[in-house]
């Protein structure tokens, strides 16, 4: 298989098996909620502070979130985002390492990651995860307009998504095998509407109209599915179109005419009718599609942490916690661990938190207690903002075991 190249590479594909254990020091006086939760927050560096982990938690985590530098050439108000391109390399590959070994069989990891590094990011993990393992490229829009200083200027992230493991020649990972539908959004659910027909509307409430054909081209036409089906409502015999065919054996088709289950158009005159899929009868969930413009923007994201922490842009770079809640839902179920070990403002944590969760979050500078600790706190006192009314998070709080 193909690798990339970069100076210190061999050393840095080997940093990960040779590090020493180091030992997590508890600090009690920054300890809040319930006494033995087991949840964590870590401050340190986050390659120490994975490998000591691994004892307890290797193979166990099931999704991990990273929110790395992305190596924007910036320096932030909280974190310095410029390296030389090789040294994010160095510092990226024995990290992926690792949090490969802390995830369980049916774990996923996230990554966002911009147009600076995502591609080298991509072909890192490709290797250290293994290409079978890549689920997804998801573009999420973090920004309405593009950057006026550029002529044309990037509006999304991309968020890799892979998996831990894959069983033999499977067509999804096993990660995929377990992922959640995700929630269904008002704008799928406004395709399924009351339509007027000849008698009135169906009782049994709104529905999308699907094609009730199919065609050569997706290897669906077959010969015996052509014939012809009778128009209830006009009597008429009618055929699929042209290079079409039903969908449906003919004793099926005929059980769902008498059954109304086919939309003949508002005065039953259609020359082809339309399968009726009923909201009630709808898949709860929806596959969740690759472009994510639904769940918050950069802009969202800081005015939440402004509501937080009552200071303009005390954080640069948070993430909306509705892209979390997103990524969470997918991936995890409550109870389930999930590890962010670039936590910047605590996002991850929060939304853990809210979603009951397990967490554990790492973050190597100041805002570890100046941004994490606090805002977990309020949270756990029963914080109202981001996505607190959306997942149920009570004003109380409740703290997680
Ligand atoms: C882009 S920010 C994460 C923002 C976060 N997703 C949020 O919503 O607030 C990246 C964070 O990673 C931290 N970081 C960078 N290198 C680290 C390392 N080696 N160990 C631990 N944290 C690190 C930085 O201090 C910074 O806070």
């Amino acid at each position: 298989m193909p690798w990339l190249e970069w100076l210190d590479r061999q050393e840095d594909v080997e940093a990960a098996g040779h590090l020493p254990y180091r030992i997590l020091e508890p600090v009690p006086e920054l300890d809040y909620g319930e006494p033995d939760s087991p949840n964590m927050l870590i401050q340190g560096d986050n390659l120490d502070a994975i490998k000591a982990l691994m004892p307890y938690y290797g193979g166990q985590v099931k999704c991990v979130f990273i929110d790395p530098p992305y190596n924007t050439k910036s320096a932030f108000a909280n974190y310095d985002d410029n390296l030389e391109h090789a040294k994010w390399l160095s510092m990226m590959y024995p990290r992926l390492e690792l949090l490969k070994q802390l995830l369980a069989e049916d774990g996923s990891i996230w990554m966002t990651i911009d147009d600076n590094e995502a591609h080298y990011l991509k072909v890192i993990a490709d290797e250290v995860f293994h290409r079978g393992c890549f689920i997804a490229d998801v573009a999420w829009k973090r920004r309405d307009g593009a950057p006026n200083d550029r002529k044309i200027g990037s509006t999304y992230d991309h968020l890799l998504v892979y998996a831990k493991s894959k069983v033999g020649n499977a067509k999804k990972t096993v990660a995929e095998e377990k992922f959640n539908l995700m929630q269904r959004t008002e704008k799928a659910d406004a395709q399924y509407q009351l339509y007027v027909e000849p008698f009135g509307f169906d009782e049994r409430g709104p529905f999308r109209k699907v094609d009730s054909t199919g065609n050569a081209k997706g290897g669906r036409f077959v010969e015996s599915l052509i014939y012809p089906v009778k128009n209830p409502f006009t009597g008429e015999e009618v055929y699929p179109r042209k290079g079409r065919c039903w969908v449906y054996k003919r004793e099926v088709m005929e059980q769902m005419v008498a059954d109304r289950r086919f939309f003949w158009g508002k005065d039953g005159n259609a020359g082809t009718p339309m399968r009726k899929l009923f909201k009630s009868e709808a898949k709860q969930g929806m596959t969740a599609p690759t472009i994510w413009d639904d769940v918050g923007l950069n802009q969202h994201a800081a005015r939440e942490i402004e509501l937080i922490f009552g200071e303009k842009a005390v954080f640069e770079t948070p993430k909306p916690e509705g892209l979390m809640k997103r990524i969470l839902e997918i991936a995890t179920n409550p109870g389930d661990i999930v590890l962010d070990s670039f936590l910047g403002s605590g996002t991850t944590a929060a939304v853990a938190h809210k979603m009951k969760r397990q967490w554990i979050g790492i973050e190597m500078g100041e805002q570890a207690k100046e941004h994490c600790a606090l805002r977990l706190r309020k949270v756990v006192d029963g914080e109202q903002g981001g996505v607190s009314k959306d997942v149920g998070w009570p004003e109380t709080g409740v703290t997680v075991r």
